[in-house]
């Protein structure tokens, strides 16, 4: 095999963050730490916001396999449809706007149900206190989106303001279905928030 032919055209640097300002024409506001072009930026908001919302309609399946029947569970239909709504629209954007999706589905797709079903098993309060969390989680990476958002991206800005004002209703329903009662809240909540974080983290570059 020719090693030397590939490597000369694959610089290693290729698949880093980009760690030096660009200023391509047409750039209009101040850029996110890192200095994505407009285009990364895009790319990595579809990328990251279709992969939450799937993670978040997984949860919710989750949860509905052990309190679908219970006393919550028209609560969360509630929400997983809402969550469904959102990741129907970022599965548009995948398409429309040719953002490759992540590679990570396949876990968020186990990851997310097992979230889900784990915290149910652990009792309506925990189900309720795994929303809250990611919910904290996702409405600062919403804010964040929004802010980076220039006004030739106007309309999906409104639409993750949109979304946001929803997982806000959410988080505020797991507030007052008693979220805060469950059983080591502070921690499963750190812990939640953390691996939110993380997913987002990688989810928005792999
Ligand atoms: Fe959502
Ligand atoms: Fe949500």
């Amino acid at each position: 095999m020719n090693d030397m032919t590939v490597s000369a055209t694959q610089p290693l640097a290729a698949t880093q963050p980009l760690a030096t300002a660009q200023h391509p024409a047409g750039a209009t506001k101040p850029r996110l730490p890192g200095d994505v072009t407009p285009r990364q930026l895009l790319e990595r908001i579809v990328r990251v916001d279709h992969a939450g919302e799937y993670g978040a309609a997984r949860i919710y399946e989750g949860q509905l396999a052990l309190m679908g029947r219970g006393p919550k569970g028209d609560l969360i239909r509630h929400m997983k449809a809402q969550e469904q709504h959102h990741l129907d629209t970022f599965a548009g954007l995948i398409a429309t706007r040719r953002v490759r999706p992540t590679l990570l589905l396949p876990i968020w797709h186990l990851a997310g149900y097992a979230l889900g079903a784990v915290t149910a098993a652990l009792g309506d309060r925990a189900a309720m206190a795994c929303t809250v969390a990611v919910e904290e989680a996702i409405d600062e990476h919403y804010a964040e989106q929004a802010a980076a958002l220039g006004e030739d991206e106007a309309p999906l800005r409104a639409t993750i303001e949109r979304f946001r004002a929803e997982e806000e209703e959410h988080k505020e329903i797991g507030l007052a279905h008693e979220a805060e009662l469950a059983p080591a809240y502070r921690l499963m909540s750190a812990v939640i928030k953390a691996g939110c974080k993380v997913a987002i983290k990688v989810s928005e570059r792999v």
